[in-house]
């Protein structure tokens, strides 16, 4: 079995800023509600790029990061649950887009813990050796299922993009995934499709694809969830919290990460965070945040590093990583 690791970060968001106080004259809220509740202070918004011009640029980056060509690579994953379209998958439109002509292309819908379900998956087939070099990429435009007369939402979310490239072989990195799921709760975060309707049942009036949510019950599940997939993923490692130099959480709210660090007994800042300049942009919160850390030199080859997601399903996970990018 090859060894599995990280060898390029790329990210890229909007250019477009929109702040509390920018919300605050569309809904009926104010900077010092959303900061003190939430965190967050600004969050990109798109003013025309879609999914996968997101993606594409996050791509690119990771790319040149990782001193590869588009032809290298065999797989690209992109985790979204704002796609472009229902088809074609947005990773045969990055695919087209940059040329990665021997690439094994598909979605994946895991909400904001889609970068760790992507790592997951790539990871299997990297380890087997039946690809070589992965790409995975996290990206939403969040706006466009955003109910901008909502307030409890819409003061959460922004748009963005973060990729990674992985590649089997010797060097270690990937270390330990865990990942979980519980379709029992879908209720708490939803964002529906298109509904039934055809030559046999009628259009629906008043259907909304608005994303919905429970934030009092996701407030409580994330903050336990954090807990628990880190436990998890550090159980039968021989590694324990001390070992471990950087956390990157999905960047959803400052509160939760408070509340996870409390129970697991360490400090916040042991949690790297950019909510407050991008607010909760899915599967692309992690990556992100990643590729942040890596072009800030923040992470040192040697140090281990855990992601841990958790969102919509629900879904949940983390990935221990031994980050070993410039070791060849
Ligand atoms: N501005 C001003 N007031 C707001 C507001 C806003 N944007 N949104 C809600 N309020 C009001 C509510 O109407 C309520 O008013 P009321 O007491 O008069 O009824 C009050 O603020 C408190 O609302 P509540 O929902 O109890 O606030 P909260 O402290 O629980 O914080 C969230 C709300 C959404 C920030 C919090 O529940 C949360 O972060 N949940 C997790 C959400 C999340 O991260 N989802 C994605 C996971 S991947």
């Amino acid at each position: 079995m090859n060894e599995v690791r990280i060898i390029g970060t790329g990210s890229y968001v909007p250019t477009n800023r929109m702040t509390n106080d920018d919300l605050s004259q569309i809904v009926d809220t104010h900077d010092e509600w959303i900061t003190s509740r939430t965190g967050i202070k600004e969050r990109r918004i798109s003013t025309g790029e879609n999914t996968s011009d997101l993606a594409r640029n996050a791509a690119l980056q990771a790319i040149e990061s990782a001193g590869i060509t588009p032809e290298d690579i065999d797989l690209i994953i992109v985790n979204t649950i704002t796609p472009d379209a229902f088809m074609p998958s947005t990773a045969c439109m990055i695919q087209g887009a940059i040329g990665a002509h021997r690439a094994v292309c598909f979605d994946v819908s895991a909400a904001c813990t889609g970068f760790i379900y992507g790592i997951n998956i790539a990871t299997q087939f990297l380890r087997t050796g039946q690809h070589q070099t992965a790409l995975i990429i996290g990206a939403e435009v969040l706006s466009k299922v955003v109910d901008w007369n909502d307030r409890n939402t819409c003061v959460l979310f922004g748009d963005g993009a973060g990729a990674s490239v992985l590649q089997g072989g010797s060097q270690k990195g990937i270390l330990s995934i865990y990942v979980g799921s519980d379709g029992t709760k879908q209720e708490l975060l939803q964002c529906p499709a298109v509904p039934v309707q055809n030559t046999y049942i009628p259009a629906r009036a008043n259907f909304s694809n608005a994303m919905t949510m429970n934030g009092n019950e996701v407030f409580k599940f994330a903050g336990r969830i954090i807990m628990e997939s880190i436990e998890k993923v550090l159980q039968n490692t021989g590694y324990t919290l001390e070992d471990v130099a950087h956390i990157i959480p999905h960047q959803a709210n400052v509160r939760i990460i408070e509340y996870a660090a409390r129970k697991l007994g360490i400090s916040p800042k042991r949690f790297y965070m950019n909510l407050d300049r991008y607010g909760n942009t899915s599967a692309a919160s992690i990556p992100l945040a990643l590729d942040e850390m890596v072009r800030e030199n923040r992470i040192q080859d040697g140090d281990k590093v855990i992601l841990v997601g958790f969102g919509g399903g629900l879904t949940w996970g983390a990935v221990l990583i031994e980050w070993n990018q410039n070791k060849k």
